[in-house]
């Protein structure tokens, strides 16, 4: 049996069990900064299943994708950083396996790591597309940087693009395919691109920036088989007989809360790893952050699981509090993501279910993709976005936390300053 390896150790508050990571990316190494930052000074393990060390994906469907981000930007720290913040980390291997009464981790590689306080930042997993011959090769997802250099040598002037699913992903391929000079369609289950983020109204502002850049969107369609060739893919056939040729399919029809490990450890598991609102597990010693967590939040009153890349900054600095015992060390932002897609830039902040307004209003030149669009519910401001117009998102925020009913007038008319509405 492997012995138990305690990776580093330090006294903190008598305990020389270290803080346990597991999941080195955005949100894990996050939580190690945000450790040393408040005063740690016991072991910090990060563990990751990825050779990389920690880096950001945002990039991966957008600069770097278009070769404009070199590779050294996407990570989250220099390579020195662990060792000068007397971080151990472990990548390429990853967690098989918890048990929450003898405190330990197990790795793949036959290691066991004991831990005092563990911190689940283990994200999200690409949904698969469960249709015949979607193992073939040319058939594309994109998590990892891997992924992303795989798509960028498909993204040739010329090339034939099949994009599935008209979600962030599919959006993003979609503009640097263009951008590369590839053909793209793009096949969307849904009327319309975004829909259960944005809403009709604001989804068709995507629908029709994609169509002015040349991309053949297809919505309502059923993807029923991707046809091949000796292995390799050659297009994608409709559920109506339809057939779209392509060099390669891209794949972006969503993610799955990469929870089993916790799920098999006992922990209640529900849309991703359920959390209180210090993002404590159902162990107390156990939390969870990022893409996994489905954390209590106490502005919306439920739980709310966000897959942004905001949300993977922010909560572990909370989680990395919570696990030090500090009781005011409490989850309460208001969810930001941003995007960017030919030349529109983006930025949301706030929250809404799936048909959860009853109005969206406008405030400047929807037509010229210059605005902002704000959803209400009984004239309460929920989210808001705005299109290439900046500096705006803090009055936005400040509305959504008031909770105060608006006039939709002045919502409306630029004139008006937000904080005045
Ligand atoms: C291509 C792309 C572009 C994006 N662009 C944007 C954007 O523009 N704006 C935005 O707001 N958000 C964006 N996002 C979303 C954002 O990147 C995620 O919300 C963020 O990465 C979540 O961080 P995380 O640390 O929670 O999880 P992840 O980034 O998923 O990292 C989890 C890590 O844990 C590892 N792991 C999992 N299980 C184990 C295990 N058992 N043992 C060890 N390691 C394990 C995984 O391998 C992975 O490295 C994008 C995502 C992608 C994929
Ligand atoms: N700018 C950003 O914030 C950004 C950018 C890229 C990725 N991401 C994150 O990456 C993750 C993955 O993105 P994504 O685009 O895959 O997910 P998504 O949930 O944003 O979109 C998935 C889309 O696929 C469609 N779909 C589902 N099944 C389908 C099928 N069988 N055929 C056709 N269409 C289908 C859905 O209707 C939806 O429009 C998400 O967590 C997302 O938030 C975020």
């Amino acid at each position: 049996m492997a012995g138990t390896d305690s990776g580093t150790t330090g006294a903190d508050g008598g305990q020389d069990r270290p803080i346990v990571i597991v999941g080195a990316s955005l949100g894990g190494a996050k939580a190690a900064e945000a450790l040393r930052e408040a005063g740690y000074r016991g072991g910090i393990v990060l563990i990751g299943e990825e050779h990389e060390r920690p880096y950001e994906r945002p990039p991966l469907s957008k600069g770097y994708l278009l070769g404009k981000t070199p590779r050294e930007k996407i990570y989250v720290h220099p390579p020195q950083w662990y060792a000068e913040h007397e971080v151990t980390l472990r990548l390429g291997t990853a967690v098989d396996s918890i048990d929450p009464a003898g405190h330990t981790v197990t790795l793949t590689d036959d290691g066991r790591v004991a831990y005092a306080k563990l911190l689940l930042t283990t994200g999200s997993m690409p949904r698969r597309l469960p249709v015949p011959g979607a193992d073939q090769d040319g058939v594309l997802y994109l998590r990892r940087v891997e992924d992303s250099d795989r798509i960028k040598a498909a993204l040739r002037p010329g090339a034939r693009i099949a994009v599935v699913g008209a979600g962030w992903i599919g959006l993003e391929v979609a503009a640097a395919a263009r951008e590369a000079g590839a053909e793209v369609t793009v096949l969307e289950a849904l009327e319309l691109p975004l829909l259960r983020v944005l809403g009709r109204e604001v989804a068709q502002v995507f629908a029709d920036l994609h169509r002015e850049h040349g991309v053949d969107l297809r919505f309502g369609v059923k993807v029923a088989e991707l046809t091949g060739d000796g292995g390799t893919v050659n297009g994608v056939r409709l559920a109506d007989g339809t057939t779209v040729a392509a060099d390669a399919v891209v794949v972006g029809i969503g993610i799955a809360p990469a929870a089993g490990l916790a799920e098999a450890a006992g922990l209640e598991v529900d849309n991703g790893v359920k959390t209180d609102r210090h993002l404590r597990t159902s162990d107390p010693d156990v939390y969870a952050a990022g893409d996994v967590a489905n954390a209590y939040h106490p502005l919306f009153e439920r739980h709310i699981r966000v897959e942004h890349w905001a949300n993977a900054v922010n909560q572990p600095q909370t989680a990395a509090r919570a696990m030090l015992g500090q009781p005011d060390a409490v989850y309460d932002r208001v969810p930001y993501f941003f995007t960017d897609q030919y030349d529109l830039g983006a930025e949301y902040v706030g929250y809404v279910e799936p048909d959860g307004y009853d109005r969206v209003v406008f405030r400047g030149d929807v037509k010229a993709n210059e605005f902002i669009a704000f959803w209400l519910s009984g004239g309460r401001v929920l989210a808001g976005m705005n299109v290439n117009v900046w500096d705006v998102t803090d009055p936005i925020r400040e509305l959504i936390i008031s909770k105060r009913v608006v006039d939709a007038g002045r919502l409306a008319n630029p004139n008006v300053p937000l904080g005045e509405v």
